[in-house]
């Protein structure tokens, strides 16, 4: 598509409006405090926190670590499957708000498995959510990780606990503390999922490094690589990722809060896409990391200095990185184009 020049006081009004794909939101990382207040309240469940504030000036986070130990404790207020719709509905009350389209939800059920919450209470509300967005004009669907912090007997139990609600699911993922557990623990239970049809992700590349990229593409065989920054630090994997065109969600506002970069001006985000690597932006964590989409899209933009050329192929590379159908995404870029046509 011919671009026309945006001028540059432009571009974050341009970035808000444009149509856009979510690809990594852990679901459980979208629970606002406030909500988190609530929903203790109304299951009775006590919080180590006094109040909201309280909660919130716990967000100081080092590394991915000290985030996990807070982001577990947070999800302990989930017991109903009332509880997982509503946390859902808020998520994507704000998508709508944002302008993304379609949405793939990542959850943990191991989270909630382990506190006596049935898998069937986290799938059903998740996914009558997952319908209800339709009316905000999102399509959304569901992607099951398996914490890799567990054991792999552990993950095929999950992945047994899952198969009543196979349809409900599209996909699984690898997530939790990266470095020290290396992808190549779930190889059998991945190629399990592959014959089952179902689409592969992995976190890979956030902290960890550049080995866990090659181990994710060629043991676990996954689709798309979540975060995958530090391939930044492997020219022979860059050139791998760029030929094979395989996506990397990357979550800039999550990898300044977790001290992955220091700033947002050093983040590689734009080395990537001038690189010819399919990256995407996406939230990761949003309530726990300062920033829903737009938030990543705009300070991401001001802190980098990217353009409306970069703008328009990072929600492109978003719509062509979804597990959707080749009619639903020449739809989306058709709405994408008719956007940037239409902006002035
Ligand atoms: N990395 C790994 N595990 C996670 C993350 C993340 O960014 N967010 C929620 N679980
Ligand atoms: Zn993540």
């Amino acid at each position: 598509m011919n671009l026309k020049p945006v001028a540059s006081d432009r571009l974050p009004e341009l970035l808000r409006l444009m149509p856009k794909a979510e690809l990594h939101i852990h679901i459980e990382g979208s629970l606002e405090p406030e909500l988190i207040f609530a929903l203790a309240k109304r299951n009775g469940v006590a919080l180590p926190y006094a109040n909201v504030e309280a909660l919130r000036s716990a967000y100081a986070f080092t590394n991915l670590q000290s985030f996990l130990d807070i982001y577990y404790a947070g999800a302990s207020v989930l017991l109903t499957e009332q509880d997982f719709y509503d946390m859902a509905r808020a998520y994507f009350l704000k998508a709508a708000a944002d302008h993304v389209v379609h949405a793939e939800l990542f959850f943990d059920p191991q989270t909630h498995t382990a506190r006596g919450v049935g898998m069937e209470t986290v799938v059903k509300g998740l996914h009558r959510a997952c319908v209800d967005a339709q009316e905000l004009g999102i399509s959304a669907a569901l992607i099951m990780c398996f914490l890799r912090h567990l054991s792999e007997e552990e993950a095929f139990e999950t992945l047994e606990q899952a198969l009543p609600y196979r349809d409900l699911i599209i996909g699984v993922g690898l997530d939790s503390g990266e470095v020290g557990n290396p992808p190549e623990k779930f190889a059998r239970v991945f190629a399990r999922c592959r014959e089952l049809g179902l689409h592969l992700v992995a976190h890979a590349g956030e902290e960890g490094p550049p080995e866990y990229i090659w181990t994710a593409l060629d043991l676990l065989k996954v689709e798309r690589i979540d975060h995958g920054v530090q391939a930044a630090k492997d020219s022979a994997l860059m050139q791998r990722l760029a030929k094979d065109r395989v996506a990397l969600t990357v979550c800039p506002l999550s990898n300044l809060k977790l001290c992955v970069f220091p700033d947002l001006a050093q983040h590689n985000l734009r080395q990537l896409l001038d690189a010819g690597l399919a990256a995407t932006v996406n939230s990761d964590d949003p309530a726990y990391f300062g920033g829903y989409m737009n938030d990543n899209f705009t300070q991401t933009f001001a802190a980098t200095g990217m353009d409306a050329q970069h703008a328009y192929t990072l929600a492109r590379n978003s719509f062509e990185a979804g597990f959707t159908s080749e009619a639903e995404k020449r739809s989306q870029i058709e709405g994408l184009d008719a956007c940037f046509e239409s902006f002035r």
